[in-house]
This record gives C-alpha cells, sequence and structure tokens, in this order.
C-alpha cells in the first residue's frame, strides 16, 4: 500500500507581468482552461497524495476553489486554498502553516510550469523518499552560458555541470518549513533556500514538458503542445428552386444573373449559408439558425454577407482567427465555372482568407439531379488566436 505521506504546494499567486495578460497567469485560458487548472490535473493521480495547498490572489480566491472543488472531486486527499503574498517565497510561506500532520514530504510547485507531468512529481517524491534529503528536477542546458560583467563577458562556463531546475521541487517537510521559518533573504527557488540553510540537494532527471509559462510566447509552445490551435467545421445548406421567375439568384453573396433564384426566408444563398454554419461549426459555436433565427425579420431577404459577417465576428470573439475556406456546390445547374473567380474574390474579401469554390453533380439523381434545388457543402479551418 502507497504511504500516503506527500503534500503538493501549488504557488499561484504571480500577478503575470512577464505574460501581460488581463488576469494572472494561473488563471490564463491555455486550450480551454486555466493554467492552473492543468497543473492541478497532473497532481491528483500522484500516489502518495494526502495534502493538496493551493497559493492563489486574494481575488482568485473563489475560482481557485470551484477549480479545485472540479478536478478533485471524488478524491480524498485535503485541499485547501490561500491567499499568497507579495514575493514567491512570501506565498509558499503563507502555505505551510497548513500542512497536516501525517506529511512527511512536501513538493512545490510553480502553476506556472502547468504541464509538468505527474511522473515528475512521482520521481521528484521517490528521490526525497529514497535518499532523505531535497530533491530538484533539472534540465541539461543547450546554450552556451556565459558570465558577464557590465558588458564584458568574463568567462565560458563548463556545460557539463550546468543544469536548469524546474519544479517540483521536492524536500523533508520539517526541514522546508524550518528553513522557511528561518530565511531572512530572497531566493529564487527552494532548493537554493534550503541549501543556504545547509541542506543538501541532489537533482534528477526533470522534463521538458515541465518548462516554465512566463511570456506569451512560452503559452503559445504550450498551446503548440496540444496540437490543438486548429479547428475544422463543416457545413451543408440546401434551397430549392423558386418558382417566381423574376427572384434573381445570388450564390456566394454575389448575384448570378440570367439563373432561376432561391427560395427562402433570407436570399436563398446555400453557399454562404453552409460557410456561416462551417464557420460556427469550427468554433463550437451553434450554427446559424441558433445564432441568427433565420426567420427573425430583420434577415428577410438578407445577402449571405450579412450572416457571414456576423459569424465572422462571433468566432473572432471567442479567439479565432479564418485560415480558410472551401465550399462545394452541388447540382445539376447553375454552372458554376463561369462565376468561380467572381465568388471566391467576393468571399475571400468578406472573410480575409483563401476561399475556394468547387461544384460537382449527382449524376442526374435526385432533388440535386433533376434540378429542384442546389446543395452547397462548405469546410472552415481556424486557429485559435495565440496570446498576443
Ligand atoms: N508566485 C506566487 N506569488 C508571488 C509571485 C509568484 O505564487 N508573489 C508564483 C507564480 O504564480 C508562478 C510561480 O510563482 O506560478 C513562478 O513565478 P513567475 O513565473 O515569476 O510568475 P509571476 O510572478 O506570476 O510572473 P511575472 O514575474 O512575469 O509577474
Ligand atoms: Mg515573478
Amino acid at each position: 500500500m502507497t504511504i500516503r505521506d506527500i503534500a503538493v504546494v501549488v504557488v499561484a499567486a504571480g500577478r503575470g507581468e512577464r505574460l501581460g495578460a488581463a488576469k494572472p497567469k494561473a488563471f490564463v485560458d491555455l486550450v480551454g482552461k486555466p493554467l492552473l487548472t492543468h497543473a492541478i490535473e497532473n497532481i491528483i493521480s500522484l500516489p502518495g497524495l494526502a495534502h493538496l495547498i493551493i497559493a492563489v490572489p486574494e481575488a482568485h480566491l473563489l475560482e481557485a476553489r470551484e477549480a479545485l472543488d472540479v478536478v478533485a472531486a471524488g478524491t480524498d486527499f485535503a485541499c485547501d486554498v490561500v491567499v499568497g503574498g507579495e514575493t514567491r517565497q512570501a506565498s509558499i510561506s503563507n502555505t505551510l502553516g497548513l500542512l497536516s500532520n501525517e506529511v512527511q514530504i512536501v513538493l512545490v510547485h510553480d502553476a506556472a510550469r502547468a504541464l509538468a507531468p505527474t511522473n515528475l512529481f512521482e520521481r521528484v517524491a521517490r528521490s526525497v523518499r529514497t535518499d532523505g534529503i531535497s530533491a530538484v528536477p533539472v534540465m541539461r542546458v543547450t546554450d552556451t552560458i556565459k558570465r558577464i560583467d557590465g558588458v564584458i563577458v568574463k568567462e565560458t562556463l563548463d556545460r557539463d555541470y550546468l543544469r536548469a531546475a524546474q519544479t517540483p521541487q521536492g524536500f523533508i517537510a520539517n526541514e522546508l518549513t524550518s528553513a522557511y521559518a528561518s530565511a531572512v533573504t530572497e531566493f529564487t527557488d527552494d532548493a537554493a533556500l534550503m541549501q543556504a540553510a545547509g541542506h543538501t540537494v541532489r537533482f534528477v532527471e526533470g522534463d521538458e514538458r515541465a518548462f516554465k509559462i512566463t511570456t506569451a510566447e512560452d503559452l503559445a509552445a504550450a498551446e503548440l503542445r496540444f496540437g490543438s490551435i486548429f479547428r475544422t467545421g463543416i457545413g451543408t445548406d440546401v434551397h430549392r428552386f423558386t418558382e417566381d421567375t423574376q427572384k434573381p439568384l445570388y450564390l456566394g453573396t454575389v448575384l448570378w444573373p440570367g439563373e432561376r433564384g432561391l427560395d427562402g426566408h433570407s436570399d436563398g444563398d446555400a453557399v454562404s449559408h453552409a460557410i456561416v454554419d462551417a464557420l460556427l461549426s469550427a468554433a463550437g459555436l451553434g450554427d446559424i439558425g441558433s445564432n441568427f433565427g433565420v426567420d427573425r425579420p430583420e434577415f428577410a431577404g438578407a445577402n449571405g454577407r450579412v450572416f457571414i459577417e456576423g459569424a465572422l465576428e462571433l468566432v473572432n470573439n471567442a479567439g479565432f482567427n479564418v485560415q480558410n475556406i472551401a465550399v462545394q456546390i452541388i447540382g445539376n445547374r447553375p454552372k458554376v465555372a463561369p462565376h468561380r473567380d467572381a465568388v471566391e474574390a467576393a468571399l475571400t474579401a468578406i472573410i480575409g482568407a483563401p476561399v475556394s469554390l468547387s461544384a460537382t453533380t449527382t449524376d442526374g439523381l435526385g432533388f440535386l439531379g433533376n434540378s429542384e434545388g442546389v446543395a452547397a457543402v462548405a469546410t472552415a479551418l481556424i486557429a485559435s488566436r495565440l496570446a498576443s
């Protein structure tokens, strides 16, 4: 049976000034959830976890508590959320008084290293348990490191003796609490604080995924790791040819002179409507009906451009840019080739990304083969705007 004697302290109380987002860094979204939530998700399955303590800015106490309740639902370790301090060290100090009695090993972790995997926590904890001393995960450095003084390079350090430190860093609980109680200066990490208090610190192999998210570029790199900056969507629309010989045909927002028009509450522009559905579907925002209520009086006879611009605004507000749109008309008529360039140019100008139009028939089969109506199928590729 695993001994349950590990506490993890997550510091999430920084302002995230270098990231420059509207909220503190730990509460900034990464593929749909805050960095802090990612960090917690990687901790809850740590074998031996007895206590999780999180330090957050005062204004985010409730949000953190709620996030923790969701992620840790069904688990039975103790959870606490506390208000952090002015510095990282002060934030950690605020958590240490809460440590439960059974805790022997404390892992201190930065929420900013949100993607540190569970097995890194395990490796650090195992090292502390086995050797009985502090353990810090490290990575080899790849750059050549120079020691400088002013503008002068004083020395090139031997890379074999250099490592970059990550978190979680692991400690014997009572050693950590007493070192913190007596610390009088600020240290950049807990291993340094422990060494200054006379403790020996060993290193274990770090993990690339434990990199620290500091700047917008780091957040973008984190997002890329999920491979999820791109999303696709699909949309289909069908309209029947009208009996009204006076009604003009609009497809892809432009007039197709001399062709019979399409029925519909709006102007029946199946191409534009399929594009709107593809855009909304890519962003997970429903469809044309759920957003624009196509029966609404203000949309009577409306040009497809109105819906496309509306959808673009929704997609942009949700944090996405359109990469490209492909749309295909299915039907026996109208003949698409003479209009392709005009439609592609009009749609590309409205959407601000390449739009391609193709066409196919149904080998004479069905309502599209006998020219009762026109169908259009569109796909959209959108990309999440990386934090800027
Ligand atoms: N931290 C904290 N309390 C502070 C300062 C930092 O809990 N007073 C936490 C951060 O939330 C972060 C970790 O310590 O998870 C590492 O700090 P850093 O990456 O510097 O984050 P911030 O201080 O938030 O960022 P910045 O320095 O750019 O403002
Ligand atoms: Mg900081």
